[in-house]
């Protein structure tokens, strides 16, 4: 089971950062032109709001059950963990860089909610999924990140 979700979470990236660039180019082609805040917008922030839940709490599951969370800190010590590159990446800096960007993500799609102006509403989503997509393009274990950190493109 731990291998079929590491395969979800991997995969699910791709989902999430579809969504993200499809949500961020809507809001700011909305904020350019005017045009109101529809149906089709909301909708695509509850699809990205959706994908970045599930991928918390995939990887919150690999981070209590798997080797690189809650295990390693609890056998190595914090102090070896934040020593070693790799397990302070996947024990530490991933959680913590994903939980913020889908902490942002959360607020992005809350602001469809909100009863202010519809340019607005484009502004405060494009500034919350940018900020978003930036933090985690950073924070994804790419191939090409250093030996024993990277992982497969899918
Ligand atoms: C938008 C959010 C996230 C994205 C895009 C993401 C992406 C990824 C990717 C691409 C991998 C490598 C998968 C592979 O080896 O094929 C990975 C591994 C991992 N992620 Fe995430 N992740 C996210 C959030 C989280 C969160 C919130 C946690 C913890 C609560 C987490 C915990 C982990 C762990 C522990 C691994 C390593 C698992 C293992 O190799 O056994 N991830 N993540």
């Amino acid at each position: 089971m731990y291998i079929g979700l590491l395969h979800l979470h991997s995969f699910l990236r791709w989902v999430i950062l579809v969504l993200a660039v499809l949500a961020i180019y809507k809001s700011y082609t909305g904020m350019r032109s005017g045009r109101p805040f529809t149906g089709g917008d909301k909708k695509t922030g509850l699809f990205l709001l959706i994908a970045a839940h599930t991928e918390v709490l995939i990887g919150l599951y690999q981070w209590i059950a798997g080797p690189l969370g809650v295990q390693s800190i609890s056998n190595m010590g914090m102090g070896a963990v934040m020593k070693d590159p790799v397990y302070r990446f996947y024990g530490v800096e991933h959680i913590t860089m994903m939980i913020i960007a889908v902490v942002l993500i959360t607020i992005g799609k809350g602001v469809a909610k909100k009863n202010i102006p519809d340019p607005v509403k484009h502004k405060k989503t494009f500034w919350f999924f940018l900020i978003a997509l930036i933090i985690i393009l950073v924070s994804v274990p790419w191939p090409f990140r250093a030996a024993g950190l990277g992982r497969p493109w899918l």
